[in-house]
């Protein structure tokens, strides 16, 4: 069984006297320094390049260059998008680290991976939140905090884990749970759950649609009862608190008979080998390799499937329903 650590498994006291660095201050650094902020801890940005400063100016923050901030810092979040952090990493950040240092990134995929190699003598972990950032400051602000992977990549130090719980404390995470998982079990899960569950979801979805219209449905009808009216969020979001079988147990009779007695049909799917397929690209390596030559030439494959997906005539439908029933 795996631990879960809560608010009562860290001493904030732990970071007494430390400075925080982040650097990036996008999706998540922004939202997180936020909330550290708000923790009493103290802070300091590095970023990259000046785009995001204008953000960190507005929010209060004096941000700086990345190599000017790392030696006053003793932990130090790497809050860059993934395929971005390796390079920054070798010509920026490692030539400035020390002993003692705590690296942390929130998501297992460069360790994983084998992209970010830290020397030895530094501690090294993860803080995955479940979340989006929007959320993530959110959920601090009202309290009901937010789930997270927590991990030690390295431990050089010996107390790299009490070091991270307080911080994941006061990142706001653990008033709902953080739970101990490697970096690479994070990584894989993470990338099992976008390229398993969501692609299925979304060929759902869409396939669902054009079946409907096709058969002469109302477009506005067919979009509404798919998507608009938030009846599946609601049912996700019961799943979420209650489990799926649960939830499940709230629809009619009618719709817990059409569920159970038609399930079978989708066993004849084979998606076991499917997904077992998936996430063996992924635990080869095979998939990251080819994330990070797709970064390197400027994301050509990943821009003509988008604009592929942007010209299917759904999506303007889509927008045409969501106006018509603003
Ligand atoms: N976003 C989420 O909700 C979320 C949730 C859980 C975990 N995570 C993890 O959090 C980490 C950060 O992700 P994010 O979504 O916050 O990233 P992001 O918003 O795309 O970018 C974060 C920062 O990276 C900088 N940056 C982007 N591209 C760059 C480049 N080519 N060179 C130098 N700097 C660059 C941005 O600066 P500019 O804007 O100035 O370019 C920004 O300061 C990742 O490890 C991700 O897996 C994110």
């Amino acid at each position: 069984m795996a631990t879960i650590y809560r608010e009562a498994d860290a001493n904030l006291n732990v970071l007494r006297g430390k400075t925080v660095g982040l650097i990036g201050y996008g999706s998540l650094g922004r939202p997180l320094a936020n909330n550290l902020r708000d923790s009493g801890l103290r802070l300091l940005i590095g970023l990259p390049h000046d785009e995001t400063r204008l953000h960190a100016r507005a929010d209060g923050f004096e941000p700086q260059d990345i190599e000017s901030i790392i030696p006053r810092c003793h932990i130090l979040m790497l809050l860059v998008p993934d395929v971005v952090l390796p390079e920054l990493f070798v010509e920026r950040i490692s030539p400035h680290l020390q002993r003692g240092h705590l690296l942390v990134m929130a998501s297992g995929y460069n360790i994983a991976f084998g992209f970010v190699e830290p020397p030895p003598f530094v501690d090294v972990g993860m803080i995955a939140p479940r979340t989006i950032g929007e959320a993530v400051r959110a959920r601090y602000l009202d309290g009901s905090g937010y789930f997270s992977f927590i991990g030690i990549g390295q431990d050089a130090t010996g107390s790299a884990m009490e070091t991270l719980l307080a911080l994941a404390l006061a990142m706001g995470s653990l008033r709902a749970g953080a739970i101990e998982m490697s970096p690479q079990q994070e990584a894989q899960l993470d990338l099992f759950v976008q390229q398993a569950i969501l692609p299925a979801f979304h060929h759902l979805m869409t396939t669902g649609a054009t079946v409907l219209l096709e058969l002469g449905f109302p477009p506005e009808a067919v979009m509404m009862d798919l998507i608009i009216s938030g009846e599946l969020t609601d049912y996700l979001s019961r799943a979420s608190q209650r489990g799926l079988l649960q939830a499940l147990r709230l629809s009619s009779l009618t719709g817990q008979y059409g569920i159970f007695s038609r399930l079978n049909r989708f066993k004849e799917l084979k998606l076991e080998t499917l997904m077992e397929a998936t996430m063996d690209d992924i635990r080869s390596g095979d998939f990251s390799v080819e994330w990070s030559r797709e970064y390197e030439n400027g994301y050509p494959r990943l821009s003509s499937l988008l604009s592929a997906q942007e010209k299917r005539s759904l999506w303007a439908l889509e927008q045409d329903t969501l106006e018509r029933l603003k």
